[in-house]
């Protein structure tokens, strides 16, 4: 799909991977709505941006509040093109503690709520709509894109909700696909390694480049803006669906 003119929804757009591609987006000439919580950055970025930005306060977990996240943006834009979920939470733990303790069912449940209901519910909500688009030359009705993590491909000790949060995002993605193929609406999943965004900068110097070195090439951690680049040609490239594309200068993470 073409960017110009798009009109596109990042969830968790007020930080991080989905501020960074909500700013490439709209660089590009796209109208883009910010889906965050309301204690995000989401409103002052969009105000930054200014004209063809608008900030959607939602909690993605929400039928309610998504919904009317996206009547707005497309209320104020028109067609929905793109909804790229970015919104996500980590969490850690063991499976049982050092003390003995069974981790958390509460936090679990949690990190399955946000990061694998959440995402899903954005994706039915916005493709719920999108069918109704009229299609572009390619037959196309619309894109989207989700978030995961190499956690679900090899999630390390203490990552086991987090990876499997993001481990239903990568199994979901194929039969979304399919699912929507004959409404032209293509799903991709990009799989980053390790980028320095607000969930990393809270470590320490010395740490952040230690995990850097980690990786076999580009020795250091990925930058928000080489995400949004794959995020804007996968938005381009209609042949790209039903995929999961790891980003991660060939990290492959170890247990610990
Ligand atoms: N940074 C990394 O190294 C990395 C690596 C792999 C995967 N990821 C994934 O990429 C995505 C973005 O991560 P980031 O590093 O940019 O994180 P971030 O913390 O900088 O941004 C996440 C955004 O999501 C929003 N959010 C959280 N819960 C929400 C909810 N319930 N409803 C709506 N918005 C909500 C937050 O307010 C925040 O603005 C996440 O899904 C994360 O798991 C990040």
């Amino acid at each position: 799909m073409q960017i110009e003119g798009l009109v596109a929804v990042i969830t968790g757009g007020g930080s991080g991977l989905g501020e960074a591609t909500a700013r490439a987006l709209h660089a590009g000439g796209a109208k883009v709505a910010i889906l965050d919580l309301a204690r995000s950055k989401g409103a002052e970025i969009a105000d930054e941006l200014g004209e063809n930005a608008a900030f959607c306060e939602a909690d993605v977990t929400s039928e309610e509040q998504v919904s009317a996240a996206l009547d707005a943006a497309i209320d104020g834009f028109g067609a929905l093109g793109a909804a790229i979920n970015c919104a996500g939470i980590g969490s850690a733990g063991r499976t049982v503690g050092r003390d003995g303790a069974p981790f958390d069912l509460g936090i679990f449940r949690r990190t399955i709520e946000i990061n694998l209901i959440g995402t899903f519910n954005v994706i039915r909500l916005a493709a719920s709509r999108m069918v109704e688009n009229d299609p572009n030359a390619d037959g196309e009705r619309g894109v989207i894109l989700n978030t995961a993590s190499v956690a679900a491909f090899e999630g390390q000790i203490g990552q086991c909700a987090y990876s499997a949060s993001k481990g239903g995002v990568v199994g979901m993605t194929l039969p979304i696909a399919r699912d929507l193929s004959r409404a032209g609406i293509r799903v991709m999943t990009i799989a980053p390694g390790l980028f320095e965004t607000p969930m990393l900068m809270g470590l320490p110097e010395p740490a952040r480049e230690a995990l850097g070195r980690s990786i076999p090439f580009p020795p250091r951690l990925g930058r928000p803006t080489e995400f949004a680049s794959l995020a804007c040609e996968i938005v381009k490239n209609p042949m790209l669906n039903g995929e999961v594309i790891r980003l991660d200068g060939a990290i492959r993470m170890q247990p610990k």
